[in-house]
C-alpha cells in the first residue's frame, strides 16, 4: 500500500497492516480504547496506536503518551473524513526525540488576549509541542499582575498607541493560573519569562527608583534596545526581583523560570555610582561581570526555591551561573559553549527558529520583520544538535524551540500567518529522530497539503504562498 498519511510530526514507525481499516463516524469522535501499559518498551511520552476494522487502540506508559496518540488519531480521522471515510489498518509506534519542544510567544510588543493565548496552546498541542515559553515583560509593556507592585500593570502595561490612545493590557494572576491549567490539560508546561536586568523600561516607567538615574521615563512605544535598565547597585532592586519572582513562583509550578538576560546595555551602569560601588565591593572585573553577578544572585534565589534558571545566551557573558540552562538564540555558538561546559541548553537560533522573520522573500510582506527571511524549507532543514558537539555534550541539548516576537505581529490572524506552516515544520524537527541522510522536504510538503486542510478545519490560517495548495 502506498497511501500517504498526512501526519505532522511524522511518527517514528508507521506500518500499514492487512485489512480494510476503520470507518470513521460522520459527526462524532472515533471511539478509541485506551489503556496505560508499562511493559511496551516505549520511552517516556511515547505511544502505540493500533487501528483495524474492529476498532482503534492506544497504549502508552503514561498519560502524556496517550495524549500524543490522541493527536495522531485526530490527524488520521481528519484525513479519513477528507477521503474515503476510513482510517487504514495500521500500527504506529512513536515517541519524542527531545524532551523540550517549545514555542515562545511575546505578548508584550503586542498584547494578545487570554483567548488567543489558549488558541496558541491548542496549536502547540496539535503538533505535540510541550513547553509554552510566555514572554511577559518588556520595554513596551509589563503583562502580569504583581500584587506587591500594582503600578507594574496600572502604568507599565500601557503605552501610547499609534493613534495616541493607551495601548496594552495584562493578565491577572487568576488568568495566568487559568493558562497554566489549560496548558497542563494539554500536557504542556508554561515557562514564564521575567526579563532581568534589561528590557526594563515598562518597569522603570512604573518605579523609576529601580533604575540607575531614578528619572521618570515612559513605557516605550517603539522597538529596540534601551539604555534604561535595572540598577544592580541597589539592594532594593534585588528585593524587587525576589518579591516579583515569589509571586511568579506561586502562579507557575514549572521547574524552570526564564529570567531573560538578553540585550542589556551597560551604559547607565558605567556612570552609576551605586553600580560602580557594587563592582568595587564585590571585586568584579567590569560591567559584564556585574550582569553575571546579578544573574548569579537571581539563580541563587530560584535554587533556594527549588527552581532552575534559564536565560538567553548573553548570560554566558561575564561567567555563567552555576546551574543555569542556556537558550541559544544568537546562532548556535552560545549553546555549543554552554553544552561544552556541561550546562543544559535549548537551541533557538534566530537563523531557523524565529518565526517573526519573513517566510517569503518579498518586499510586500509586512507582517514579519522586514530585514530577515526564514523560509519554510529553511525551517525544515534545521538540525538542533550542532555537529560540533561530542555525544556526551550533545546530551545537554534538551531540545529546541520556535520563538515568536511580535513587534510586527498585531493580532491573532497575523500570529497564525507567521506561525504556519513553519511551526508545523519545526514540530517535526523537534519530535522526529533525524533520519539517516537529510530530511525529505518534498515528502513533508506532500503531507503538508493534507495537514493544511486540517488547519483550515480547525480555523487556523496559514501562509499559503509558494505552497501550491
Ligand atoms: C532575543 O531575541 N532578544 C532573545
Ligand atoms: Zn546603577
Amino acid at each position: 500500500m502506498t497511501q500517504t498519511l498526512d501526519l505532522i510530526p511524522y511518527p517514528v514507525q508507521v506500518e500499514l497492516t492487512e485489512g480494510t481499516g476503520l470507518a470513521v463516524p460522520e459527526n462524532e469522535s472515533l471511539p478509541c480504547e485506551e489503556s496505560l501499559t508499562q511493559d511496551l518498551g516505549l520511552p517516556e511520552h511515547g505511544y502505540r496506536l493500533l487501528v483495524n476494522a474492529s476498532g482503534a487502540q492506544l497504549q502508552s506508559p503514561d498519560a502524556t503518551g496517550l495524549f500524543h496518540g490522541q493527536q495522531t488519531l485526530r490527524q488520521l480521522v481528519n484525513q479519513a473524513r477528507r477521503g474515503d471515510g476510513t482510517v487504514p489498518a495500521l500500527e504506529i509506534t512513536d515517541y519524542p526525540r527531545f524532551p523540550w519542544r517549545g514555542a515562545h510567544l511575546d505578548v508584550c510588543r503586542h498584547f494578545f488576549s487570554l483567548e488567543t493565548v489558549k488558541a496558541f496552546i491548542d496549536r502547540m498541542a496539535l503538533h505535540k509541542l510541550n513547553v509554552f515559553h510566555w514572554h511577559l515583560t518588556e520595554d513596551q509593556g509589563w503583562r502580569l499582575e504583581i500584587k506587591k507592585y500594582p503600578k507594574l500593570t496600572e502604568i507599565g502595561a500601557w503605552r501610547k498607541g499609534a493613534d495616541g490612545q493607551p495601548y496594552g493590557g495584562f493578565y491577572t494572576q487568576d488568568q495566568a493560573r487559568e493558562v497554566v491549567a489549560y496548558a497542563a490539560e494539554r500536557h504542556i508546561t508554561v515557562i514564564p519569562e521575567i526579563e532581568i536586568p534589561g528590557h526594563a523600561v515598562a518597569t522603570l516607567a512604573a518605579y523609576p527608583e529601580l533604575g540607575c538615574t531614578g528619572k521618570p521615563i515612559e513605557v516605550e512605544t517603539t522597538w529596540g534596545i534601551f539604555d534604561d535598565v535595572y540598577c544592580p547597585g541597589k539592594e532594593s532592586v534585588f528585593r524587587f526581583f525576589e518579591d516579583v519572582l515569589s509571586e511568579v513562583l506561586e502562579i507557575f509550578p514549572s521547574t524552570y523560570i526564564h529570567i531573560g538576560g538578553d540585550e542589556c546595555p551597560k551604559t547607565r551602569w558605567k556612570t552609576c555610582p551605586k553600580c560602580q560601588d557594587r563592582i568595587k565591593t564585590e571585586g568584579l572585573a567590569d560591567e559584564e561581570a556585574l550582569q553575571s553577578y546579578t544573574i548569579h544572585r537571581v539563580e541563587q534565589f530560584l535554587l533556594e526555591h527549588h527552581r532552575k534558571l534559564i536565560g538567553w545566551d548573553e548570560i554566558l557573558e561575564g561567567g555563567l551561573a552555576p546551574q543555569a540552562t542556556v537558550m541559544s538564540w544568537r546562532g548556535t555558538e552560545g549553546g555549543i559553549a554552554a553544552a561544552s561546559a556541561g550546562h543544559d541548553v535549548i537551541m533557538t537560533p534566530n537563523s531557523h527558529c524565529y518565526l517573526d522573520h519573513k517566510q517569503i522573500d518579498d518586499p510586500a510582506e509586512t507582517i514579519c520583520r522586514p530585514e530577515d527571511v526564514c523560509t519554510l524549507q529553511h525551517c525544515y532543514t534545521y538540525e538542533p544538535v550542532p555537529d560540533d558537539l561530542q555525544s556526551d555534550q550533545a546530551k545537554h541539548v534538551l531540545g529546541s524551540q520556535a520563538n515568536v516576537w511580535t513587534e510586527y505581529i498585531r493580532n491573532p490572524e497575523e500570529l497564525d500567518y507567521a506561525l504556519f506552516p513553519r511551526l508545523s515544520a519545526l514540530s517535526e524537527i523537534f519530535w522526529s529522530e533525524k533520519p539517516d541522510g537529510s530530511r525529505d522536504f518534498n515528502n513533508f510538503l506532500q503531507r503538508l497539503q493534507g495537514h493544511c486542510q486540517l488547519l483550515t478545519a480547525e480555523n487556523i490560517s496559514y501562509c499559503a504562498k509558494d505552497l501550491n495548495l
